[in-house]
């Protein structure tokens, strides 16, 4: 497995890989891998001859206040992982050479779909998102891409950016990986002091809560967000940022649960927010 730094020379290999007409597969990461990432590596391999991953904490995506200073990094764990999991290569920019002095462009998709959901509580972060993804896409040039379901905002502002920009660029969403007791896996987990990490599974559990009172008849929004909100405030250190029921296109709130729809949510559990969601179809 190959380790590269610098844009240009990315750009000359995959040049190269290219050349000799292997399909190119890329998984976008900001590193501390997990086995949600894996699965995504996993996945990419399956699918193409050569397999790129990025490792970059993307200063652009990141609030004031929030955690980039503290993201968790450790790329000699991640090469081992990546590499055992299937990947070629791993490209990891420094920030300087990715935001060279005077960058000035920025790609933002518009409307409900970036506006609700962690888009209000983190304003400018799927811009952050959406820009260094343009920027990573330009320069891998994958045939194959492929995003977890537990950032479903992501993956949706992603896919539209896509469509609208007309990328040529098979856009793959994969299930959402989690720990035994339901925990969305998250480099953020990290965080989590064992008391913390204890109360955590009670964000997929809320949403196990909702799925089985709407697959029991219940429709009311406003009840299924009652009885989950009650649930995760039962949990000691737990401050709920939202949870939100949208349907799967633009993402804005409905009253009634119908045809596909957006379960999701945010919530601290002490200082780290972690977010969960499922996605049903009724
Ligand atoms: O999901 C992430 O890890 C990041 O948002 C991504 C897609 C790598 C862009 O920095």
């Amino acid at each position: 497995m190959e380790f590269v730094q610098d844009p240009a020379t990315l750009r000359q290999k995959l040049h190269e890989i290219r050349r000799q007409g292997k399909s190119i597969g890329f998984v976008p990461t900001m590193g501390f891998l997990h086995e949600g990432h894996l699965s995504l590596i996993r996945a990419a391999r399956a699918q193409n001859d050569f397999v790129v991953i990025s490792i970059f904490v993307n200063p652009l995506q990141f609030g004031e206040g929030e955690d980039y200073e503290d993201y968790p990094r450790d790329l000699e764990s991640d090469s081992r992982l990546a590499a055992a999991a299937g990947c070629d290569l791993i490209f990891s920019p420094a920030v300087r050479d990715f935001y060279p002095p005077g960058y000035a462009t920025f790609v933002e998709v518009q409307g409900s779909i970036t506006e609700g959901l962690c888009g209000t509580a983190r304003p400018g972060h799927f811009r952050g998102v959406t820009t260094v993804l343009v920027k990573l896409f330009n320069l891998v040039a994958p045939e194959h891409t492929y995003f977890g379901q537990k950032d479903a905002q992501q993956c949706l502002v992603v896919k539209k950016m896509l469509e609208d920009l007309d990328y040529n660029l098979q856009f793959h969403i994969m299930p959402t990986v989690r720990e035994a007791d339901g925990l969305a896996m998250s480099s953020r987990n990290k965080y989590l002091t064992p008391r913390q990490r204890a109360a955590a599974p009670v964000l997929f559990q809320s949403l196990q809560q909702a799925e089985s009172l709407i697959r029991g008849g219940e429709r009311d929004v406003a009840s299924l967000k009652d009885a989950m909100r009650n649930l995760i405030a039962s949990v000691p250190e737990t401050e709920i940022d939202y949870i939100e029921i949208v349907d799967t296109n633009e993402l804005k709130p409905v009253e009634q649960v119908r045809g596909s729809c957006l379960i999701a949510l945010a919530v601290r559990i002490g200082s780290t927010r972690l977010i969960d969601n499922i996605i049903l179809e009724v």
